[in-house]
């Protein structure tokens, strides 16, 4: 029988449980134990899914069985749970936001450097059948040289945990919600210099931060980008355009479908419908990263680097709402 990454799930809810469900599915993975602080949650979850239960974070890292983690607790937890699992030498992937602060994600990405331990981060947006095939479309050159990129995101909150509801466990939307549409911008464009943000609190009013946000991002290379985002938005929608030096890509995540614009044909060159719109399982395609990294030494594709690039995005946002002013991003 291949060998096989014994997988633990540290923070049993909704996210949790849908990768735990996801690692169990591939080959070359077992599910080996579940931890939640709430003693409910990680009995339920233990017998969903079929694996040891605890409530003692040491006790379940302890466990030689366990030779990688999934990160799946409140944002604000983070990086308390992946130091202490880089400190027992397992291999993690956490979700995403890496943390809430820029300075956290240095000091998780160097635990893991310290121990030796492969950091997975779940910026899963990059999977999904829209965004994966932008990237696919890009890369094969299709618009040529890409250097702008609008995105707008707009959406209910609908009932939301309290965690979510304070900027200072969850970060807020920009750092729970669009740390996918950050860092999906900084994947076609590239590194981020600096930030300014605009934001109002006008409808969702029972939390503590903006519910609707414009924010621009200077990237290298005088590249741009700007996220429209709102928790407030009745109808929702999510669309955009990257602007590349031969063409443009115009998208709508809901329904998926991709329009590629040249100059040349003077209108859509090709249209792609949800039909064609198919990619493999995106939480299996992260998941299989972890086993990767931690059973052949592959680096993670997604990787601690990427992470901190997307909080840094959300910190410098809030920070240039904040103060009215544009925040520069200090480079890792
Ligand atoms: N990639 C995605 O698209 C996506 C979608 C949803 C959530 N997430 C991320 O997954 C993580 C979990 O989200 P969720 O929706 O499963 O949250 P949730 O509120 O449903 O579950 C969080 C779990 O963590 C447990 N927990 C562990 N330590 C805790 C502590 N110290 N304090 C409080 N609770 C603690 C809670 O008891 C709970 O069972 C978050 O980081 C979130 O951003 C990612």
């Amino acid at each position: 029988m291949a060998e096989a990454l014994g997988v633990a799930l540290l923070g049993c809810g909704g996210m949790g449980r849908t990768l735990a469900q996801t690692a169990r599915k591939l080959d070359r993975a077992r599910l080996v134990g579940v931890w939640d602080v709430a003693p409910a949650a990680a009995e339920a979850a233990g017998a969903t899914l079929e694996a040891p239960w605890f409530t003692d974070l040491r006790r379940i890292l302890a466990d030689p069985a366990v030779g990688g983690v999934i990160v799946a607790t409140p944002n604000y937890t983070h990086r308390e749970v992946v130091e202490a699992a880089a400190a027992a030498g397992k291999h993690i992937f956490c979700e995403k936001p890496l943390a809430l602060r820029t300075a956290d994600c240095d000091a998780m990405i160097a635990a893991a450097a310290a121990a030796g331990v492969h950091l997975c981060v779940g910026h899963v947006l990059r999977y999904l059948p829209v965004f994966d095939r932008m990237k696919q479309l890009v890369d094969a050159g299709a618009i040529g040289q890409p250097f702008a990129m609008r995105t707008s995101r707009l959406g209910g909150w609908g009932e939301a945990a309290e965690w979510r509801r304070r900027r200072a466990t969850s970060g807020g939307p920009l750092f729970e919600v669009n740390a996918h549409e950050l860092d999906y911008m900084r994947y076609i464009l590239g590194e981020p210099e600096s930030v300014y943000a605009t934001g109002s609190q006008t409808v969702v009013t029972d939390t503590d931060y903006e519910d609707t946000v414009f924010v621009t991002i200077r990237f290298a290379g005088g590249h741009h980008g700007v996220l429209h985002s709102s928790i407030g938005a009745a109808g929702g929608g999510y669309s955009g355009v990257i602007q590349g030096t031969d063409g443009v890509i115009s998208f709508t995540n809901w329904p998926s479908r991709i329009h590629v614009h040249g100059f040349a044909e003077g209108g859509a060159r090709e249209t792609i419908g949800e039909e064609s719109l198919t990619a493999p399982d995106a939480h299996v395609r992260e998941l299989t990263h972890l086993v990767e990294a931690a059973l052949d030494g592959t680096p993670p594709p997604i990787g601690g680097r990427d992470g901190r690039a997307a909080v840094a995005m959300a910190e410098a946002a809030v920070a240039s709402i904040q103060t009215g002013q544009a925040v520069t991003i200090r480079p890792a």
